[in-house]
């Protein structure tokens, strides 16, 4: 069965379970567990070999992936309050951590997992308000506007604060 379209219905995360999937360097999913396939809707036969893009939603912005990836490429462990989206379409929100995985000898980053579970309504309240704004700018004006408008967000909430900052720390900042 094909991926529908998105639609405005929420699923209702178990808050004390969580959805976790790994992948290896490339980002190509090598591991998902029970959870994440009974929430996204898709088999391990459909997730294994696939990028996570597959559970992507289109209201989530470019550059929360891009400051993801950059941060764990770089070897940094991060968390990111993400929107996926069903195979049926509804969309789920989730606070993930990121963990990247080292070979024990050469130290070399052989893959990354990701551990998620439920966020509360009053986070996901602010940060589609921040998402919905860095969108709406990388889409008329591109990305490095969008960044632009999340530094300045960002030097709002005090002057050394990162995304990876606020998204750490998001009960405290919330
Ligand atoms: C371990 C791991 C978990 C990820 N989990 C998600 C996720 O839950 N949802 C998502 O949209 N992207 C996730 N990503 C990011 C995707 O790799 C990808 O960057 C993102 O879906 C945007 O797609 P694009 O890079 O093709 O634009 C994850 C990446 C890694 C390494």
């Amino acid at each position: 069965m094909k991926r529908s379209e998105p639609i405005d219905e929420a699923i209702i995360l178990d808050p004390k379970r969580y959805l976790v999937s790994e992948t290896d360097a490339e980002g190509v999913i090598t591991y998902c567990n029970n959870y994440f396939q009974e929430v996204s809707g898709y088999s391990d036969v459909e997730l294994l070999g696939q990028p996570h893009s597959i559970i992507r939603h289109p209201d989530m912005p470019k550059l929360v992936f891009k400051l993801l990836w950059q941060s764990i490429q770089s070897g940094e462990n991060i968390n990111a309050v993400v929107k996926n989206l069903a195979k049926d379409g509804r969309y789920y929100w989730v606070f993930t951590e990121f963990h990247i995985k080292k070979d024990a000898d050469s130290g070399k980053i052989i893959g990354y997992m990701a551990s998620r579970k439920a966020v509360s309504k009053h986070i996901v309240a602010v940060i589609s308000l921040l998402y919905g704004n860095l969108l709406r700018i990388e889409q008329n004006e591109g990305m490095e506007a969008a960044h632009g408008y999340l530094n300045a967000f960002l030097k709002e909430k005090g002057e050394t604060i990162t995304f990876a900052n606020i998204m750490e720390n998001i009960h405290k900042f919330y």
